[in-house]
């Protein structure tokens, strides 16, 4: 089996999760950025990693999702918003949208916080303190979102990825 985990990383944060998933992937694994993909893509199983950037896929994620064609991928997202909101399910759905467009095959998705830039937070007090006023949730999230992605977001990703491929191509009838 030949599988690639392409990530786009701003902070290192997606990143982290794609080095975790990687080793649990069975057979021959690359793992690149996304600016650094390979021109062929012909894997058997592509795990696709993105930064959420005002409610979607970062764009440099979406120009990798885009080349992909009839492929079974994973899906996995870092965001600053808590892992189980509307957001970031919305923010899930539109990846696995855009997959499944072209074909692909979604068999997995895995999403958790990611630490925000500080200097990305300051920057909206500055400049939009109306639209992202600094409340006691939004203070409390940020505060958990720098604690991640920690070890057990990590394993989490890993566990999710493992199984998934597992069952899918011992299904399929590949090893
Ligand atoms: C410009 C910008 C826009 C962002 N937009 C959102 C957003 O809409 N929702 C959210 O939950 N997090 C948002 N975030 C937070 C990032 O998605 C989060 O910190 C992520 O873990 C960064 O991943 P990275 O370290 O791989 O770049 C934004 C961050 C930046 C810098």
């Amino acid at each position: 089996m030949k599988a690639l985990v392409a990530y786009s990383s701003r902070t290192g944060n997606t990143r982290m999760i794609a080095d975790a998933i990687a080793p649990v992937l069975p057979g021959d694994v690359e793992t690149v950025s996304v600016e650094c993909a390979p021109q062929t893509l012909d894997h058997d199983f592509v795990a696709i990693g993105f930064w959420v950037d005002k409610g979607v896929p970062d764009e440099q994620a979406q120009e990798f999702m885009k080349r992909l064609r009839g492929t079974v991928v994973g899906l996995f997202g870092t965001l600053g918003a808590w892992p189980d909101s509307d957001h970031a399910r919305e923010c899930m759905e539109s990846a696995v949208r855009m997959m499944e467009e072209n074909d692909n095959r979604v068999i997995c998705r895995f999403m958790c916080q990611g630490k925000v830039d500080p200097k990305v937070v300051e920057a909206m007090a500055r400049y939009a303190p109306e639209r992202h006023p600094m409340t006691p949730e939004r203070k409390a999230r940020l505060e958990e979102a720098a604690k991640h992605p920690d070890e057990t977001d990590t394993m989490n990703a890993a566990k999710v990825f493992s199984a998934a491929v597992k069952e899918h191509f011992a299904l399929a009838g590949r090893p």
